[in-house]
């Protein structure tokens, strides 16, 4: 294993309570007590590209502002990308049978948003979800279906966009079948297909900052996220996803994520094994 940098220099309590308010600042993400290793593990190779000896130089680096590159790299390392196809499959279940047959009945166009979404495979499920959709109901989509996806990583921005998958992000919750018939080979990995992309757009958007720029949206995913932001970040996120929300809008939480503590504008609908929550 090699040594970090900041395993050389220790990381003291100041820098790294400092380094916990930038972060904070930055997108929301509260480090507790006790995880120094994650920060000297996750900054290492960051720091060591750039010379960086210590958290504590990075700090005023930032300060500074040298380095615009450097912002973007921390957030890159410090947040959480994990993902997989079809996480919380009753989600999905319920976008097909009960909310898009349900949006399609206005016959106006749907807009739905990936709110935090990786590397792609939430926004590009809710695609095939909708290709499925039109496959078995030809004619009941008569708006288009576009799907927003953000994210705060621009790692994670390019990968989505990119929309090529090797080894077990290839396979991770995806059925043979169903990657037959959504990808086409690239080489020893599988890429997305056009028609499946086309719905979905990227762009970059903190959470904790403002995404009312994005527009109105009928369904909001915003799953796996909220459990690293602070009590009141997540009830200022939801309150504004309720104002950017039309009358009667979904939103979807990952399935260890409530809302009941943060907000009363929605009421829960639990349903074939899955739970939603409803603009009331
Ligand atoms: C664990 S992943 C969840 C991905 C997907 N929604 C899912 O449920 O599988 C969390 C994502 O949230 C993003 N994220 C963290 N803080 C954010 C913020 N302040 N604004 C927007 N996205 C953020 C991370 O970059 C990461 O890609």
């Amino acid at each position: 294993m090699h040594d970090t940098i900041t395993d050389k220099r220790p990381l003291s309590a100041g820098d790294y309570q400092a380094f916990q308010s930038f972060l904070q600042e930055a997108c929301g993400i509260v480090l507790g007590t006790g995880k120094e290793y994650l920060v000297s593990s996750r900054l290492g190779g960051l720091m060591r590209h750039y010379g960086i000896a210590s958290v504590g130089d990075l700090l005023s680096q930032l300060e500074h502002g040298r380095n615009p590159n450097l912002k973007t790299g921390i957030i890159d390392a410090m947040t959480t990308n994990e993902t997989f196809w079809f996480r919380d499959m009753a989600h999905f279940n319920l976008l097909q049978s009960r909310i898009i047959p349900e949006l399609a009945r206005s016959g106006q166009r749907i807009r739905i948003w990936s709110a935090a979404c990786s590397s792609g495979q939430e926004p590009y499920n809710i695609s095939m979800i909708v290709e499925e959709f039109q496959a078995r109901n030809p004619g009941q989509l008569r708006g288009a279906v576009e799907i927003v996806a953000t994210d705060i990583s621009n790692r994670m921005l390019t990968e989505a966009k990119r929309g090529v998958y090797c080894g077990i992000s290839a396979s991770r919750g995806m059925a043979e079948e169903q990657r037959r018939r959504y990808f086409n080979l690239k080489g020893d990995c599988f890429e997305v297909r056009p028609e499946i992309k086309r719905r979905v757009s990227f762009r970059s958007a903190n959470l904790t900052k403002g995404y009312e720029l994005l527009g109105r949206f009928d369904v909001i995913f915003c799953r796996n996220v909220l459990i690293y932001f602070s009590r009141a970040q997540k009830q200022d996120i939801l309150n504004r996803m309720a104002r950017i929300l039309n009358p009667r809008g979904y939103l979807l939480l990952g399935s260890t994520e409530s809302l009941s503590a943060h907000t009363d504008q929605f009421e829960m609908v639990s349903e074939g094994g899955g739970i939603i929550y409803r603009l009331r």
